[in-house]
């Protein structure tokens, strides 16, 4: 599945399937405008670390639409939309990673016209989005030695095709050893409030012909302690220098379930997911969202009016919990703060 991201020379446009209605009906949104990308992301039209990396790499593009070359101020213009494009939203470090990258190459060539600056942005973003397809089937490559033949592997919301250009992180790995015809079935758990799992990743596999059931988030300990779960398998939103994982809430949960019934817990994600600038798990900001997600369930409102509710939508698995992290370089086991500045920081 490649379709869901897809840029539209026709329309000058960015067309992403939109998640919030799957796997119900499948339709488009169209983004021309900064405004568009950000009610994208932020509404979660689009979402997962490196698909939100690939909209961002398209948002810069179309954002340097929006300026006009004429007007001698438009250099300060264009950098205020790519400041509030970036700060959409604030875990998933591949936003500022892709934005980062288009304004370095602004930087190195500052006397690019603003149609050569927008052909050059929008080359990159295309190359950001094939590429990202490649980086996951690596992953899938060395991740697939960490399951076995007959496994059932447990995933926590979707770190899947949909979650990044294609193919998936987590759901990479999972895709690489059925490829490699090891016989595994998958546990999907549902991931409140947005229910990733339950019809992200639910969907998207079960178009595979990948065996999968949906569990609920409070079934996790009882099908570990059945002997139900051989291996855990999650994708992440950023990863700390010294390996501690942000990833959906829940997650961390399921990461201490996984260490008490003995069962290896692994993190796949790409280099792009690293955030070697902040040393520890501590200084990753979790996003808190709109009450709405937890008090309804579409437009049905399931708790009292005027009831508080908590709804962070990521927390942060430490490193002590992960028996490895799958990337597009390799395996990285402990000892994490070595091996990440290594691997990742080229050191
Ligand atoms: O809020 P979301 O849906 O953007 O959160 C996504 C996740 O937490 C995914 O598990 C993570 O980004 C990995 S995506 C390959």
């Amino acid at each position: 599945m490649t379709d869901h991201i897809q840029f539209s020379p026709e329309q000058d446009a960015l067309v992403l399937l939109d998640q919030r209605i799957l796997p119900c009906r499948e339709e488009y949104f169209v983004c021309k405008h900064n405004s568009d990308t950000i009610y994208a992301l932020q509404t979660m039209v689009v979402r997962g670390a490196p698909a939100i990396g690939v909209t961002a790499a398209y948002g810069c593009y179309l954002a340097a639409g929006e300026v006009d070359g004429a007007d001698s101020g438009w250099k300060a213009k264009l950098e205020g939309l790519l400041k509030d494009l970036e700060d959409a939203r604030p875990t998933a470090v591949n936003l500022r990673w892709a934005v980062e990258l288009m304004r370095k190459a602004w930087k190195a060539l500052p006397e690019l016209s603003l149609a050569q600056l927008r052909a050059k942005w929008l080359e990159m973003a295309k190359e950001i989005h094939a590429q990202d397809i490649e980086i996951n089937k690596a992953m899938g490559r060395y991740g697939a030695e960490l399951i076995d033949d007959g496994d059932t592997v447990m995933t926590h919301c979707n770190a899947g095709a949909l979650a990044t250009a294609g193919y998936g992180t987590a759901l990479g790995v999972i895709r690489g050893a059925w490829e490699q015809g090891k016989k595994i079935q998958v546990i999907a758990n549902e991931t409140r409030p947005f229910l990733q799992g339950a019809r992200l990743t639910a969907y998207e596999l079960a178009k595979d012909d990948i065996p999968v059931k949906v569990a609920c988030d409070n079934a996790c300990a009882l099908l570990m302690q059945r002997g139900m779960v051989q291996k855990v398998v999650v994708g992440a939103d950023r990863i700390a220098a010294n390996g501690d994982a942000a990833n959906k809430i829940g997650t961390y949960g399921v990461a201490l379930l996984a260490k008490h019934f003995g069962i290896p817990f692994y993190v796949a994600a790409p280099a792009s997911t690293f955030d070697l600038d902040t040393p520890t798990g501590a200084g990753i900001p979790i996003e808190d969202r709109t009450p709405k997600e937890v008090t309804h369930v579409g437009e049905h409102q399931i708790t009292p009016d005027n009831v508080g509710v908590f709804n962070y939508a990521f927390d942060v698995t430490p490193s002590e919990l992960i028996a490895g992290i799958v990337t597009e370089r390799g395996v990285i086991r402990a000892p994490y703060v070595e091996n990440i500045r290594r691997i990742i920081g080229g050191e």
